[in-house]
């Protein structure tokens, strides 16, 4: 995908540029050339190349100028200087100023060929180090993800080699708080575009009138609001991805404009007339099952099938075995170092049931809150029952079996104190701290209740006795 290096050629003797310049093109470079310093870096500035070429001697200065001038743009650059006489203290200034290498005059084209290849060597492997520290920094790498359960293992494994392919339109699908925007954050950093921009848009969260004009953006005068061309994000993106969240929830109009991008690999500004070709990876995401979606005809079923070509599926959280307790350590060990002095070590026994055995229908997001909230309401070394929400600690586990009483006994069994507890809160809650009606609702005496709520700690610190 990577386009042709551009080299840039400084040098006041048109046959030195022009020689020069007819070998780096037969060796399938791009070439610039310049005969001064001011030329060069206008050029610099213009071509971005991936190595300059800079004679020393020029008419309006010196190619140690545009050395110190180019370096100060981008430290990153990469200049060869080219030089008659290798004089030591010019060769000195410009290994300071920072320069890869130098060739003497006449140059030996055999030797030029060689140190280019070895410059641009460096350079790659210089971004490839900025991409991975930066991948790194910024927590957006597959390494990121946590679980070791195979049906995880198996997403991310498909999701790494697609990351590296040039495949352009990728389909995420998995239940809310899976990990859809972490693996589409994983997959663009890990793949060539890390450097281009990775930009996102939740197709649910706009009305479509809008998400067209912020995806294509327009030309002036395309509709009475457009007062200038606007760029829109496939234009913004270029070279980069595009995160479409809630794909499902697309227009079906919107949906038959994005399948033309993706078949064409171009896209027009709304009120456009021209083509404008597009080098953006998609990624969509769903937690709908577009297939049926398609059947009821919410959705396009050749868009469908364009971006199921390679469709990744994130396991729900209750299918991943253990990693239920990775996860949960993790975000324990967060909790810890947020509050410093808080050792929190881990679940209690009979919570660790409960994980194992709970729908957790919103996911790792669901997880993540649970053990926030109960580690704030901590105060020994394990997350025990009693700071779990209802949900958790009450029933909603995947095996339940319903009773006549309504009341269903969790699968891994629980603490008769443990509900008794609950419910005496919840009494107090639903009577907004009225001792005399709770104890009603309870059908227990006000000491009874009072006494209950003592001992669980409850009493005092919930609510004040108003009755
Ligand atoms: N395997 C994992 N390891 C670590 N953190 C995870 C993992 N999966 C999800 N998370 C975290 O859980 C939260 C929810 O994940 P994310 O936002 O990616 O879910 P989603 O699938 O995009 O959900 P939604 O459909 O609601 O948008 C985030 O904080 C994310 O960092
Ligand atoms: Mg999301």
């Amino acid at each position: 995908m990577r386009a042709c290096e551009t080299i840039l050629i400084v040098d006041d003797d048109r046959f030195v540029r022009m020689a020069l310049g007819e070998a780096l093109r037969s060796w399938n470079y791009e070439t610039v050339e310049a005969q001064n310093v001011a030329e060069a870096l206008k050029l610099f500035e213009e071509e971005d190349p991936t190595i300059s070429l800079l004679d020393i001697d020029l008419p309006d200065g010196s190619g140690l100028d545009v050395l110190n001038e180019i370096k100060e743009k981008n430290p990153d650059a990469i200049a060869v200087m080219i030089t008659g006489s290798i004089d030591v203290p010019n060769a000195v200034a410009a290994l300071r100023g920072g320069a890869y290498d130098f060739i003497g005059k006449p140059v030996k084209l055999e030797e030029l060929r060689i140190t280019l290849r070895n410059a641009i060597e460096t350079k790659t492997l210089r971004r490839e180090i900025k991409r991975t520290r930066m991948e790194r920094s910024r927590g957006f790498s597959f390494s990121e993800i946590i679980g070791e359960s195979a049906a995880l293992r198996q997403s991310i494994e498909l999701a790494r080699r697609v990351a590296a392919s040039d495949v352009l339109s990728i389909l995420l699908h998995g239940e809310t708080g899976t990990g859809k925007d972490l693996f589409a954050k994983a997959i663009h950093y890990a793949s060539e575009r890390a450097n281009a921009p990775y930009l996102a848009i939740n197709c649910a969260a706009l009305p479509a009138t809008l998400i067209e004009s912020e995806l294509f953006g327009y030309e002036k005068g395309a509709f009475t609001d457009a007062k200038q061309r606007k760029e829109g994000l496939f234009e913004q993106a270029q070279g980069g991805t595009i995160f479409l969240d809630e794909i499902g929830e697309l227009e079906l109009s919107l949906q038959a404009k994005l399948l033309r991008v993706l078949e064409e690999n171009c896209f027009r500004r709304v009120g456009g007339l021209k083509d404008i070709p597009l080098d953006v990876r998609i990624i969509a995401a769903s937690n709908k099952d577009l297939k049926k979606s398609s059947e009821v005809g919410n959705f396009r079923l050749d868009l469908y099938f364009r971006l199921s070509v390679i469709q990744i599926d994130i396991p729900p959280l209750r299918d991943r075995g253990e990693d239920v307790i990775l996860l949960t350590q993790h975000y324990i060990d967060r909790a810890n170092q947020k509050r410093r002095g808080q050792t929190l070590k881990g679940l209690s026994p009979e919570v660790a049931r409960a994980f194992r055995n709970y729908r957790w229908t919103g996911n790792v997001r669901e997880l993540r809150n649970v053990i926030e909230r109960a580690s704030i309401l901590e105060d020994g070394d394990e997350v025990s029952m009693m700071h779990l929400p209802a949900d958790l600690a009450g029933g909603n586990f995947h095996i339940d079996g319903a009773a006549s009483s309504g009341i269903v006994l969790p699968t891994t069994g629980i603490a008769l104190e443990t509900v008794e507890n609950e419910l005496a809160k919840q009494a107090m809650n639903r009577t907004g701290g009225n001792l005399t009606q709770a104890a009603k609702l309870l059908d227990i005496s006000r000491d009874q209740l009072r006494y209950k709520l003592k001992k669980s700690g409850d009493y005092g610190s919930a609510t004040a006795d108003k009755s």
